[in-house]
């Protein structure tokens, strides 16, 4: 493997002592990545805990496979967006897992296309058998659709309008080509914004908050009886989602009347508030800053 891929898993300490994986539990990581969370899980699972594992991306995968060789027999993994998570079927799960977003490799690897620091064609698939890329999505979006998009999930308020009037329809090939266009409209501005108009379009390009969505519906279902679901977000908007499901799957059903627990909740919550890196992770390893990890367990 690549040694410049090899990575510090986000949270692992946290996520280890929340998902507290036992032996012989069966897992679900969704978000395979370079495996680095499901190393952990391997071992804690051994002798016979079993790993099923997705990733939208097939070269991360690949690259997973290589890392867990040693776990073959007890690993079965997929090439997967996990919006699809319904079209598979699991034994009962002790474990769901996922680390949402980007991996390494996305931002380092050159021809990717995810960042403003190299120039590359501009894709930002996860998945690239499938699905359009950014320049191709700048290509076919109207200005109103544009600006939902950096708007809804780059925050850019002020900005959204008028950087979408200036790329509707347009023909951006490069990352560069996309970073100079941002230069020329916002000026100074600009440095602080990029990584907002890069992040809006990749969140489009993947339909990442659908996916998140179908995860979120159809993931708890999954569970055994005491197995835990656990999701780290990147994204105030992901983050949001994840907290209303996780808030409503643990809130009990009163009487009216009394006041009184009428039906218990099924699932309880592992994390009152989120849990963030500490300063020391955020020293060690940047790209885990505004990481926000949640914990359920199905009771019933
Ligand atoms: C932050 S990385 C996971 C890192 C992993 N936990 C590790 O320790 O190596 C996120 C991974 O999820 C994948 N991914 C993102 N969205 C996905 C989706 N909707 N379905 C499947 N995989 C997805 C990305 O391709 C990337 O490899």
């Amino acid at each position: 493997m690549n040694q410049s891929f090899t990575h510090a898993p986000v949270l692992e300490k946290e996520v280890m002592q929340l998902l507290a994986p036992m032996s012989d539990e069966t897992l679900l990581d969704v978000t395979l990545g370079l495996g680095g969370h499901a190393k952990r899980f391997l071992e804690m699972t051994a002798p016979n805990g079993k790993l099923f594992a997705l990733d939208a991306d097939s070269k991360n995968l690949e690259q997973a496979h290589e890392v867990l060789l040693d776990f073959d027999n007890r690993m079965e993994l997929r090439h997967l967006n996990f919006g699809q998570i319904t079209d598979l079927e699991f034994p009962p799960l002790d474990i769901l897992f996922a680390d949402l977003g980007l991996s390494s490799p996305h931002l380092d690897d050159p021809e990717r296309g995810f960042s403003f620091r190299t120039d590359a064609p501009l894709d930002m698939r996860f998945d690239r058998t499938s699905g359009i890329t950014a320049s191709q999505l700048i290509k076919t979006s109207d200005e109103d659709a544009l600006t939902k998009i950096f708007r809804g999930f780059g925050e850019l308020y002020p900005q959204a309008k008028r950087l979408a009037k200036t790329l509707a329809g347009s023909d951006v090939l490069t990352t560069f080509h996309l970073k100079a266009i941002v230069e020329q409209t916002f000026g100074f501005k600009a440095k602080s914004l990029m990584p907002q108009v890069f992040q809006a379009l990749r969140i489009a390009v993947n339909d990442e908050l659908r996916s998140l969505q179908e995860l979120l519906r159809v993931g708890p279902t999954l569970l055994a009886i005491g197995g835990r679901m656990g999701v780290i977000s990147f994204h105030s908007l992901e983050d949001r989602m994840v907290k209303h499901t996780f808030r409503s799957l643990t809130t009990p059903v009163k009487d009216d009347i009394t006041g009184k627990v009428a039906i218990a909740a099924p699932f309880e919550l592992l994390t009152h508030k989120s849990v963030m890196p500490s300063d020391e992770e955020i020293e060690r390893n940047p790209r885990a800053r505004s990481a926000k990890f949640r914990v359920i367990r199905k009771v019933s």
